[in-house]
């Protein structure tokens, strides 16, 4: 892999580039569910839990990192005696629940210079790596998003150079229509009413690497009974939001760069529009006048 970075820095991206290939290893010998929850109260499948294994097992040994908090563990593990300070964000599968039936899943990282507990834009890189028909890494370290393929090697080449997200008309919606709060139902419509084509998987690095490659917005909202909505602040929201900021677009909460929100603790989740810009203004401005 080549990038201009701080050989630390690259040292850790390099770890999870290797420990990717682990997790895509592992996808062949468990698709079952673990018979656990995590602590959001979601189901979790051995994948989750064996790819979280790895990844934290694996890092203690870096000697890199101070903070890893992943979405599988109810608190930060905190590493005495580490040579760098690096604190790391973890979604060790996302979108599991389609592991089962073969679709894209994703490992989510962000990066930060110390403790994790801080807002997103203060992560100084951030990547995902997909395991889809290939596998594919997407980085930033803040100049520039860049997507990388894995090769019958198990090798990362440069593929895509600085990408900026495209003027786009695609749309990934969750949560239940008919759930929809008022603000969304109205930015919903104007988004159908324009053309917008429905893609939506139940991956959000998936559905977020398209977005990324071909415009338009992803979003799950705020809705009733879950106005906080459903997706992770630290280990989602806020990784995703730095590449896709990184490439010209943005991340919001419906009313505010959610890059922008210290948070209070590791398992915050928040509303999510994420996407291009043009898209991002339009829920801001619908929400303002609500
Ligand atoms: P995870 O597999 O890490 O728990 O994340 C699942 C997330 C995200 O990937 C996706 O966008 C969303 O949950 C799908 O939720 P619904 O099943 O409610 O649509
Ligand atoms: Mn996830
Ligand atoms: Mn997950």
């Amino acid at each position: 892999m080549q990038c201009n970075v701080d050989r630390k820095l690259l040292g850790l991206i390099l770890f999870f580039s290797e420990h990717g290939k682990t997790i895509k290893s592992g996808f062949l010998k468990a698709r079952n569910k673990a018979g656990t929850k995590n602590i959001y109260g979601e189901e979790q499948m051995a994948l989750d839990k064996w790819a979280d294994e790895v990844l934290i097992n694996g890092l203690k040994k870096t000697r890199s990192v101070r903070y890893i908090a992943t979405e599988e563990q109810s608190d930060i593990i905190e590493i005495n005696d580490p040579e760098n300070e690096y604190g790391v964000v973890i979604d060790p599968l996302d979108g599991s629940s389609l592991i089962d039936v073969n679709l894209a899943v994703g490992t989510i990282v962000g990066i930060y210079p110390g403790h994790v507990l801080e807002p997103g834009e203060k992560m100084i890189a951030a990547m995902y790596i997909l395991y889809g028909p290939l596998t594919t890494l997407t980085l930033t370290t803040g100049n520039g998003v860049h997507d990388f393929v894995m090769d019958e090697n198990g090798v990362f080449f440069l593929t895509a150079k600085d990408i900026k997200i495209p003027d786009g008309r695609i749309y990934a919606p969750g949560a239940l229509r008919k759930d929809y709060l008022p603000a969304h139902a109205r930015f919903i419509e104007s988004l159908e009413n324009e053309g917008y084509k429905l893609r939506f998987s139940g991956s959000f690095v998936a559905d977020m690497h398209q977005i990324l490659h071909k415009g338009g917005i992803f979003t799950y909202p705020g809705s009733k009974g879950k106005e906080k909505g459903k997706l992770r602040l630290l280990f989602e929201a806020n990784p995703m939001g730095k590449i896709i900021t990184d490439a010209g677009g943005g991340i919001s909460n419906g009313k505010i760069d959610i890059l922008s929100i210290k948070p209070d603790a590791i398992d915050n989740i928040t509303p999510i529009y994420a996407g291009g810009k043009k898209e991002i203004e339009l829920i801001e401005k619908i929400m303002r006048k609500n």
